[in-house]
């Protein structure tokens, strides 16, 4: 059976004593009511990710972060090394989420390699793609989303791939309110594992985690979470609430 995860992306969000706060909440949930046979992931801000892993440490919570630079080492102002991040225990990285492609130009090739970069030190990728609502209006999601995949990760040898985790957000539905529906996003999940399939073969496709994110909340996970190709979430807004964040993580 194919991994279920619940990712927490907070953004820009909270400060210290806060994100401090929201773990411990979090733990008490999930010592309160595990979420069994569902990873749970929480990637916050870059300067509290070392202390959330402390914190984290012998629970079933993950650390995740929300983004590596694409280059090993060396002169970049201001960015953050897959080995850093390894080196402090985080074990998943969020990479060309739209945020990240809208405002800082990321472009796929640049994601390509920051995906090399967290494979190289033994990170999981998890891999956002999704259309903008100019493109769905125009029913060119499909052919947005192949191009997303081919440029991020078919250079990828097998071994690679099986390790990838993949993210369909649609750009439209992130921090809007609006939520793809089940059908919607079990159409471009499904498209997606497709898409893996005819490059890697059915079985590492089938082995493949892909989560919806947009708008995903308690009121609407599950509905999600029941179709068979989406398998898990990856959560902005509701994360931010452990209550919420937790009621999504039970919602399978
Ligand atoms: P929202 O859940 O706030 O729509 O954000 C989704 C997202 O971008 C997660 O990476």
């Amino acid at each position: 059976m194919r991994e279920k995860i619940v990712a927490g992306n907070w953004k820009m969000n909270k400060n210290r004593t806060e994100a401090k706060a929201l773990v411990s909440e979090l733990l008490k949930e999930f010592k309160h009511k595990p979420a069994p046979g569902v990873t749970v992931v929480v990637a916050p801000p870059m300067p509290f990710t070392g202390e959330v892993v402390d914190q984290t440490a012998g629970t079933s919570v993950q650390v995740g972060a929300q983004n590596c630079h694409q280059s090993e080492s060396g002169a970049y102002t201001g960015e953050v090394a897959a080995e850093m991040l390894k080196s402090i225990g985080v074990q998943y990285v969020i990479l060309g989420h739209s945020e990240r492609r809208t405002y800082y130009g990321e472009t796929d090739a640049f994601v390509a390699a920051k995906i090399d970069r967290a494979l190289e030190h033994d990170l999981v990728p998890i891999y956002c793609c999704g259309e903008l609502l100019e493109e769905r209006k125009a029913g060119r999601h499909f052919e947005v989303i192949e191009a997303q995949l081919k440029a991020a990760l078919y250079h990828l040898h097998p071994t690679e791939m099986a390790k990838v985790v993949i993210a369909y957000e649609p750009v439209w539905a992130i921090g809007t309110g609006e939520t793809a529906t089940p059908e919607q996003a079990q159409e471009v999940h499904a498209f997606i594992r497709q898409k893996i399939a005819d490059q890697y073969g059915r079985e590492l496709a089938e082995g493949c985690a892909i989560l919806y994110g947009g708008s995903c909340k308690p009121s609407n996970a599950q509905s999600l979470f029941l179709q068979p190709d989406v398998d898990g979430g990856l959560i902005g807004g509701a994360s931010l609430k452990a209550a919420d964040f937790a009621a999504i993580a039970h919602s399978f």
